[in-house]
C-alpha cells in the first residue's frame, strides 16, 4: 500500500508568518535567541539523521536499545489501534515498535507528524512499503500548536522520541504536557524519550562532536532565515557553542558571532558584537522522578520506566487517567 498523501495543517504561508514573527522577538530580545524547530528544512532534517549516527551521540544509541528490549512489551500493554509519533523525523526508531505491533496484530493506522516535509515524504513513502498492511497517514503540523488536530477514535497510542520534549523551555513542556493530556481520552497512552542528568563529559561531546556535523546542524538556522526571509547572515562567521548548564540542567547550544555584524533581516539592523551569542537551542535532560512528577501533574499516570543498560536515557510509558 502506498502512504496516503500528506495532511498539511501548516501553509508556506503560516511558516513564513511565524518564522518572521520569531526572528523579530528573537533577535531584538537581549540575549538574543531563536526557537529550534526552524533547524528542519529538508538539508537541517538529513543534518539531524548525520549527528544520529555518530559515535558521541548516545542519545539515538540508548533510546534504540531501549525500544528493542521493550518494544514486546509497549504492543502488550497499550493494545493501540493507532500509532501516532510526534516529531516523528525518519522514524527510522518507531520501526521498532511497529515490527512488535505487526506481530501482536491489531494495529491499523501510523499517524507520523512533524514539521518537516521532506522527512515525512520519505519516512512515509517508506514506512507504508515496508508495511503493506498499515494504514500511514503523515501530518505536516506543529506539536506545539495542533494537538487538537490529531485522529481520534480507537485506542491510541502517541509516541514523542528522541528527547524532543526536552527542546521545549520548561513553561512550553506544561503547555505541551496539558495540551496532550486534554487531546487524548482516557485509557490512551503517551511514551515518551527523555535523555538523562549524567556527567557533562559525556553529554557535551555529544553536542560538539569532533565531525563538526552538530556544528553544520545549528548554522543551518541562519541559513533558513536567509533563504526564507532573506536575510543576509554569514553562517561561516558565526563559531558553534555547546554548554553545560548545572543549574538547569540543560545543554545550550549557541551561535557565537566572531567578529562585529550587522545583519539585515525583514526591516531590521541586527547588531552582533564580537563574542555576542545567539541561543539556538536548549536540550534539558532529565531525572527519573521528575519525569513521573511532571506527567502526573499533566493528568497521566507513568506505569513503566525504561532505560538502556548505561542509563543514559529514559523511556516512559503512562497512561491518560
Ligand atoms: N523522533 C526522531 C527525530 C527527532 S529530531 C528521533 O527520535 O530521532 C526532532 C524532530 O522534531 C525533527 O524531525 C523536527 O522536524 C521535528 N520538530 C521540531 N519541532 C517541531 C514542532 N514544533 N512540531 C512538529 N515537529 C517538530
Ligand atoms: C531533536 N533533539 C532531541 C536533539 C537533541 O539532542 O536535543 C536535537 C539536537 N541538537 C543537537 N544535536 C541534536
Amino acid at each position: 500500500m502506498s502512504a496516503e498523501p500528506l495532511e498539511i495543517y501548516l501553509e508556506e504561508q503560516d511558516v513564513v508568518r511565524s518564522l518572521r514573527q520569531d526572528v523579530r522577538v528573537g533577535l531584538t530580545a537581549e540575549p538574543k535567541w531563536l526557537p529550534p524547530k526552524w533547524f528542519y528544512d529538508a538539508r537541517g532534517s538529513e543534518l539531524f539523521e548525520a549527528i544520529t549516527r555518530l559515535p558521541e551521540y548516545y542519545p539515538t544509541h540508548a533510546e534504540r536499545a531501549v525500544l528493542a528490549e521493550h518494544a514486546g512489551d509497549i504492543a502488550e500493554l497499550t493494545g493501540a489501534k493507532t500509532l501516532i509519533e510526534l516529531g516523528s523525523g525518519s522514524s527510522e526508531k518507531t520501526r521498532l515498535l511497529l515490527d512488535a505491533f505487526t506481530r501482536r496484530g491489531g494495529l491499523g493506522t501510523f499517524v507520523p507528524l512533524d514539521v518537516s516535509v521532506s522527512a515525512l515524504r520519505q519516512s512515509t513513502e517508506e514506512i507504508a512499503a515496508e508495511y503493506p498492511r498499515l494504514r500511514v497517514r503523515g501530518i505536516v503540523g506543529d506539536f506545539t500548536r495542533q494537538l487538537d488536530r490529531l485522529p481520534t477514535g480507537g485506542r491510541r497510542l502517541v509516541v514523542f522520541l528522541g528527547g524532543t520534549i526536552g527542546n521545549l523551555m520548561p513553561i512550553e513542556r506544561t503547555e505541551f504536557l496539558t495540551a496532550m493530556r486534554a487531546a487524548l481520552e482516557a485509557g490512551d497512552w503517551l511514551l515518551i524519550g527523555t535523555d538523562l542528568v549524567k556527567d557533562p563529559a559525556v553529554i557535551v561531546p555529544a553536542y560538539d562532536d569532533a565531525a563538526g556535523v552538530t556544528a553544520d546542524f545549528n548554522r543551518n538556522v541562519l541559513r533558513v532565515i536567509n533563504r526564507e526571509l532573506g536575510a543576509d547572515f554569514d553562517p561561516e562567521a558565526f563559531a558553534h557553542v555547546a554548554v553545560w548548564d548545572p543549574e538547569h540542567e540543560w545543554i545550550e547550544m549557541r551561535l557565537r558571532a566572531e567578529r562585529p555584524m550587522r545583519v539585515h533581516v525583514l526591516d531590521l539592523d541586527v547588531e552582533f558584537a564580537a563574542g555576542e551569542e545567539l541561543r539556538t537551542e536548549i536540550s534539558a535532560k532529565f531525572r527519573p522522578e521528575g519525569i513521573a512528577a511532571e506527567l502526573t501533574a499533566a493528568g497521566f499516570d507513568p506505569q513503566a520506566f525504561w532505560t538502556d543498560p548505561d542509563g543514559l536515557f529514559g523511556v516512559t510509558l503512562a497512561r491518560a487517567d
